[in-house]
């Protein structure tokens, strides 16, 4: 089903996320029927480009990202003819009369402001947005991590975009949220009734959440330099995971029932600051070593410098302090350049209370849940089985596996597909609250605080494996180690 009209105006339309992550997403939806007849795209840079050079380069964008089987066709030249491009000058007022401009036919359209800039645009975007009457009262903005370097920062930046957009109106992307398998984790938890009576401190030990890259920062080294990975990924993709899994059943999907559940586990997470960050967090650095592909360089050397003490690896130990989890650990595991890559949440069941079984005929080992969110997605619910044969019983540790590819045959759409058509709809449920941003920057500043002070430096790790020597003691101290296997 088509979504009504619109028009979407990306500003940094020739920049790395519209061609990567954008153009395709809104060309897939194209492709299915999802977009109107009259839904415009107009692309807002700071470089002079006449409109056919802007569709040049989007066409290239996304025969290099889209399929073949979907760009051969006539669909490609059809979507084309919805883009417009316009020169602005986000810092200026260069252009903006030519945007006024060629958005003013789509007057009767639902109005769309996606900011695909670098992050310290975004205020002045939406400055120029209210002064040149661009910001109607029911016109979107949609913004995209990093919000902020810190918890002030972050309060600026909203203040900001919050001047001219009001908060029902503003949509902050965490595409991790986008994820069909992110999604899931919702429908696992509360359309089922099996799980949510054990889904406590009671039944559950601990939970691992792993997200692993294989690639290392290579071109990204100048932004990530200034970022590393506590705020590149635990600050939102690692924690809005976390609130999924630890959060309250929501009474519905509403987007501030949701998001309120999420903003209590934020809230409810102990604080980690300098007395205790040394036994709780560990941060490393990829040296040269090798990936699947071959030798690979390490960050320093891509980085192009040996001064740099910003962590590609974080490990840490968790706790949400409230009474459904009291005492059971959170493990966070996140890094670039690591073994595989793999994203996965791994909840572990505690023991059963006694055994009526012989140790010779297998150790019983805990239930565990495996929610594999890419790639190879799909969930697996390890449970002890009898081994099929007369001899008596024998143990096995066996999973149930529900694979996606194999269950449903079809493409796992992209986050950005998702989450693009979802503003157009005017559903927030998949976005991140102001307060929300806030109260993960609050728990994160005294841990960078901590390190900042304690003059932690990063442990170095050889590219290829699965991080520092220290993140496995930090599991391995509470007797229990990382899953991954699956
Ligand atoms: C981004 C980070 O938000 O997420 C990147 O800035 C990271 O550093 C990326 O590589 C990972 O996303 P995905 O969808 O590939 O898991």
């Amino acid at each position: 089903i088509p979504v009504a009209p619109f028009v979407l105006t990306v500003f940094g339309a020739t920049g790395d996320l519209a061609r990567r992550k954008l153009l395709p997403a809104l060309f897939h939806r194209d492709f299915a029927g999802q977009l109107p007849p009259e839904a415009t795209i107009i692309g807002v840079a700071r470089g002079a480009m006449t409109r056919e050079e802007f569709v040049s380069l989007a066409r290239a964008a996304i025969v290099e990202h889209v399929p073949a089987s979907e760009t051969a066709g006539p669909e490609l030249d059809r979507f084309l003819t919805r883009l417009n491009y316009v020169t602005a000058d986000a810092e200026g007022d260069d252009g903006w009369a030519d945007l006024a401009a060629a958005i003013s036919p789509c007057a009767d359209r639902i109005q769309v402001y996606y900011l695909a800039t670098a992050p310290h645009l975004f205020g002045p975007i939406c400055e120029r947005l209210g002064n040149f009457g661009l910001a109607r009262n029911d016109s979107r903005v949609v913004i995209e991590k990093p919000i902020g370097k810190d918890l002030a920062s972050a309060i600026r930046l909203n203040a900001a975009i919050g001047k001219v957009f009001p908060e029902e109106r503003v949509y902050r992307i965490d595409h991790y949220l986008g994820k069909e398998t992110v999604q899931n984790l919702m429908a696992l938890r509360f359309a089922n009734a099996l799980f949510e009576p054990l889904w406590n401190a009671a039944h559950i030990d601990h939970v691992q959440i792993t997200v692993a890259e294989s690639l290392g920062v290579e071109e990204r080294a100048g932004y990530y330099d200034t970022a590393g990975a506590m705020r590149d990924m635990v600050q939102n993709h690692l924690l809005q995971l976390l609130c999924l899994v630890a959060m309250e059943p929501p009474p519905s999907l509403d987007a501030d029932a949701v998001r309120d559940e999420k903003l209590k586990v934020l809230r409810a997470l102990k604080p980690i600051d300098e007395r205790n960050a040394a036994s709780l967090t560990v941060r490393g650095q990829y040296r040269a070593g090798a990936s699947a592909g071959g030798a690979v360089s390490g960050y320093l050397d891509e980085l192009g410098s040996n001064l740099s003490q910003t962590e590609t690896f974080v490990a840490l130990k968790a706790e949400v302090a409230n009474w459904r989890w009291a005492g059971v650990p959170f493990y966070l595991r996140i890094g670039k350049r690591l073994a595989t890559r793999v994203s996965e949440i791994v909840v572990g069941f505690r023991p059963v209370p006694h055994s009526a079984f012989s140790e010779q005929v297998g150790q019983i080992r805990p239930n565990r849940l495996v929610i594999r969110l890419q790639p190879d997605e799909g969930v697996k619910l390890w449970l002890m089985i009898k081994d099929p044969g007369p001899g008596g019983i024998r143990l096995s540790h066996v999973p149930l596996d529900m694979s996606f590819a194999e269950a449903f045959k079809v493409r796992n759409p992209d986050a950005y597909e998702r989450l693009i058509l979802d503003v157009v709809r005017g559903n927030q449920t998949l976005f991140m609250r102001r307060d929300e941003v806030e109260a993960a920057w609050r728990w994160v500043d005294p841990i960078l605080e901590a390190w900042r002070n304690l003059n932690e430096q990063p442990r170095p790790y050889t590219a290829g494996t699965w991080g520092p020597s220290a993140s496995i003691a930090l599991i391995e101290r509470d007797g229990r180690t990382w899953q991954e296997d699956g």
